[in-house]
């Protein structure tokens, strides 16, 4: 009897691929007058699950209207893509989110591919949740950064592909490195290929703000948790009840910017780096950019692409944006 196929195959980089080190990082970005520490380590285990409590938070309006359009046009989305894609994702998979688009293919074209790309270990019990339920799904999963894992991903395996970026991450990126990544994923793609894109749109700082500072506290759980993780990780003994979680709107910018604020004076020491913070000094850990049409028009086509298709959920508070190479 012939054994079938393996239904999941992992790629995780020999040298940890381009996984940076987080304790490197960390005393690079708390050095000098303008102190950051990397958003993408708010997303450890405990990160990852508070993440997951913001996403049905009454404030965060972000995830529900992502779902909502998926929900309306994920069978028109399906419609437009060529026979055989595969969808290879840009961040975690297991989400409500991802097997909308899932099943709406299935239905359209029979059997998937898909191909979730984290930095996260979680990934592959994720993935195993997903074959559970679909026995018509293949799961090629890369445990790499996303434009290392992208090249692997769009190599392992042949044929079109939908690229998916949700959840608003394009966000998290500025301008310039946005448009930079869109290039990047734009020189991957070939001609058959499509990039689905979810973005949150600019509106009034009252409805902005609550959604980045909710009122049951979990972003600011979130945010601190960065600091539980240089203590655990990093043999740091930070009194966390030392900073606040701040956010701002920054309307010339058209962001929000999320900072750790050191409630008073106070000296830290990180991976052998003693660091000095003066009282109310903020420490970066994310902005989240918001977009207008014309704003989501130049991104993508000064990353050479061209959008197909907009989609909005019914309060036009956020945009999928399909994109075609130009
Ligand atoms: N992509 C999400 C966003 O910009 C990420 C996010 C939501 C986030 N809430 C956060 C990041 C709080 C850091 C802190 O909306």
């Amino acid at each position: 009897m012939r054994r079938p196929a393996p239904r999941l195959e992992y790629y995780v980089p020999q040298n940890g691929g381009s996984v940076a080190d987080f304790g490197e990082c960390a005393r690079r970005g708390l050095r000098g007058p303008k102190k950051s520490l990397d958003p993408r380590f708010l997303y450890d285990e405990r990160g990852s699950e508070i993440f997951e409590r913001i996403c049905s938070l009454p404030e965060y309006y972000l995830t529900r209207a992502e779902t909502e359009i998926l929900e309306r046009a994920g069978a028109e989305l399906a419609s437009m893509l060529p026979p055989r894609c595969r969808l290879i994702e840009l961040g975690s998979g297991s989400s409500t989110k991802t097997r909308i688009i899932l099943e709406r293919m299935n239905e359209s074209q029979g059997a998937v591919t898909y191909s979730p790309i984290d930095v996260s270990r979680a990934l592959e019990g994720a993935s195993r949740e997903l074959l559970e339920s679909y026995e018509w799904l293949s799961i090629v999963g890369v445990e790499d950064t996303y434009e290392s894992g992208l090249r692997l991903a769009h190599s392992a395996c042949g044929g079109p592909a939908l690229i998916a970026f949700l959840g608003s991450s394009i966000g998290n990126l500025t301008g310039s490195a946005a448009r930079s990544f869109l290039s990047t994923v734009a020189s991957v793609m070939g001609p058959g290929d499509l990039l689905l894109v979810g973005v949150d749109l600019d509106k009034p700082e009252s409805a902005l703000v609550p959604a980045y500072d909710d009122a049951a506290g979990v972003t600011a759980e979130f945010n601190l948790n960065l600091l539980h993780r240089i203590n655990s990780e990093l043999g740091s003994s930070i009194d966390v009840s030392k900073f606040a979680h701040h956010v701002v709107y920054n309307a010339g910018e058209r962001r929000i910017e999320m900072y750790l604020r050191s409630l008073e004076g106070q000296e830290i020491e990180v991976c052998g780096s003693r660091i000095g913070l003066r009282r109310g000094e903020l420490v970066l850990t994310e902005y989240s950019h918001k977009y207008t049409r014309e704003g989501i028009e130049s991104m993508v086509s000064s990353a050479g692409l061209r959008v197909a298709r907009t989609w909005h959920d019914s309060a036009r508070r956020y945009a999928l944006v399909l994109c075609s190479g130009a």
